[in-house]
């Protein structure tokens, strides 16, 4: 369609004869909020071009300048902007910082891909094709979330992946930081959720249906709460918020393994070292238990600057509650029919918790309950359809993760890149919806991922299908993102991402579950500690 290979394409962009030419008199001019955007691009330019882009005056205007600057005629809408390249001068304005970054991060698409790279490249005119560009974003939530429960990455992959997601104009990072597999963030009211709960002897290994074979390999690692800081600074330099998940009641294995008093049981339990779903969850009896979510909250929730907490929700069996004194007398006590009712009461309980410290809490749709107060964010990936929709449509908020699209543990057989890039049409009826949708999030579980190769090729290039249908009004044909693919994997391949070189195949087995997962790695797909970056 276009010689402009930008991902997510943007809403409007037309080309113009001439070009814009970097050499080492174009300057970087940019009023004072967008100093920041201006360092960044900065950044961006210099280690391959080899310029230096010096400061100009915007009172004075010079050619040769590459302009950043906010104007009001975009009045509320903070992340749309414009581009003007001409070959005089290219032009980045925005109502806010976060479209100026958005424009920056389709100007840098509009480069040979070896801009992208960390080291000095020769024998290539630094040349951008003269255009006209506007743009701006259907949904306000485009997420990426991370598993790291299961596997531990680390802080280097991360920033990685910020990068990554900064890059597709993604802007909010889900941190699943707690499962029955490993408790990924330091607490300091209870240091054994970490030095218990963040380490495991083994993991299950093979075929994730079948086998029974386990590594004996030891799996540990957490985050310092200095660490989580570090990762939401990095985030907020690109326009992306940080949302933690912390499970409840289910997929809280870790955790009992280290304070099996908040059990109905009591224990003792051991962190995961299987995938699945486990009986063992928190008993929501106790007070005890309250108050033990209440204090890990409080410690998060000052952690995380963003308005949101994920409590997660999904996946807690009833069986313990069933036969619990502590849970049934709570029951009785407060008029509730049954553990569903009782799972409910927790929720809601949490859910004013969070908001009396100005948090809103985001839940997993199998737990969907139109009881759950109203100010919780319900975020689908399966569950009754039409019960939610009802619920969205009185007013409640919503995030689209229909797993069939949206989940990228699944193999590239599974979810082929075509059909990622066809998840809004699959997210219907909600998708509709233009009330209530704040947008979707692909989900990247980590129970396959044991290095950040994995990751990698899980991940990509699959999570930029996403992007572009998350990002625009009406969705371009499959041909035209295709003709785009191969510009972005040029990036990719410049900043060393490891991602998945086959997209399309559907071998006969593709439906078969026991090979749901695709074992190959790509060639190069051997562990190497990421590269730190700040
Ligand atoms: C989920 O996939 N258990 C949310
Ligand atoms: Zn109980």
């Amino acid at each position: 369609m276009t010689a402009i290979k930008i991902i997510p394409f943007p809403s409007k962009a037309t080309l113009q004869p001439g070009w814009f030419t970097l050499d080492a008199n174009t300057r970087l001019t940019t009023d004072q909020e967008n100093q920041a955007n201006a360092n960044y691009l900065r950044d961006l330019l210099t280690p391959a071009t080899g310029f230096s882009y010096p400061a100009g005056d915007l009172a004075n205007p010079e050619p040769n300048t590459i302009f950043l600057e906010l104007t009001p005629k975009y009045g509320s809408q903070a992340e749309a902007y414009s581009i003007s390249i001409t070959p005089e001068n290219v032009r980045m304005s925005a109502g806010s910082p976060a479209g100026v970054f958005y424009a920056i991060q389709s100007l840098r698409q509009m480069f040979p891909a070896d801009i992208e790279s960390d080291r000095p490249v020769s024998g290539i005119e630094w040349k951008l094709p003269c255009a006209e560009i506007g743009d701006e974003p259907r949904w306000p939530w485009r997420g990426y979330m991370l598993d790291e429960a299961r596997h531990f990455q680390g802080i280097g992959m991360i920033k990685k992946l910020l990068d990554q997601m900064a890059l597709l104009k993604l802007n909010r990072f889900h941190w699943h930081l707690t499962d029955d597999q490993g408790w990924r963030i330091e607490i300091k009211q209870y240091p054994r959720l970490t030095k218990v709960g963040s380490q495991r002897p083994g993991t299950v290994s093979g075929n994730p249906f079948l086998s029974r074979k386990h590594d004996d390999k030891p799996h540990h690692g957490f985050y310092s709460q200095e660490e989580i800081r570090e990762v939401v600074r990095y985030a907020a330099k690109r326009q992306i918020m940080v949302i933690p998940e912390i499970e409840m009641p289910g997929h809280s294995s870790a955790a009992l393994a280290a304070y099996p008093e908040f059990s109905c049981t009591g224990g003792p339990f051991e962190v995961a070292t299987k995938f699945g779903i486990f009986s063992e969850i928190y008993c929501a009896g106790k007070s005890d238990t309250y108050v033990f979510l209440e204090n890990v909250l409080a410690e998060v929730a000052d952690l995380f600057p963003a308005p949101f907490v994920h409590i997660g929700g999904d996946e807690a069996p009833k069986r313990r509650w069933r036969r619990c004194p502590d849970c049934q007398a709570r029951m009785h006590a407060e008029g509730l029919q049954d553990e569903h009712a009782l799972q409910v009461y927790l929720t809601n309980h949490i859910v004013r918790y969070l908001s009396g410290l100005g948090k809103r809490a985001i839940f997993w749709s199998d737990s969907f309950d139109p009881e759950i107060d109203s100010s919780a964010i319900v975020q689908y990936w399966v569950g009754n359809k039409k019960r939610i929709l009802k619920s969205v449509r009185q007013g409640r908020e919503m995030i689209l993760s229909p797993y069939l699209y949206t989940y990228l543990d699944h193999t590239h057989a599974t979810l082929p890149l075509n059909k990622a890039y066809s998840f809004d049409r699959a997210s219907q009826p909600f998708s509709l919806q233009t009330e209530g949708i704040l947008g979707f999030e692909g989900l990247m579980w980590g129970e396959w991922l044991p290095n950040y190769r994995r990751v990698e090729y899980q991940t990509f290039p699959r999570l930029a299908a996403l992007a572009e249908t998350g990002w625009r009004q009406d969705p371009l044909p499959y041909q035209d993102f295709q003709d785009r693919l191969e510009h972005y994997l040029h990036r990719l391949d410049t900043m060393d991402i490891g991602y998945a070189k086959r997209t399309q195949t559907r071998p006969p087995w593709h439906r078969n579950l026991l090979k749901y997962i695709d074992i190959a790695l790509p060639k190069d797909g051997i562990s190497k500690p990421a590269k730190q970056e700040n």
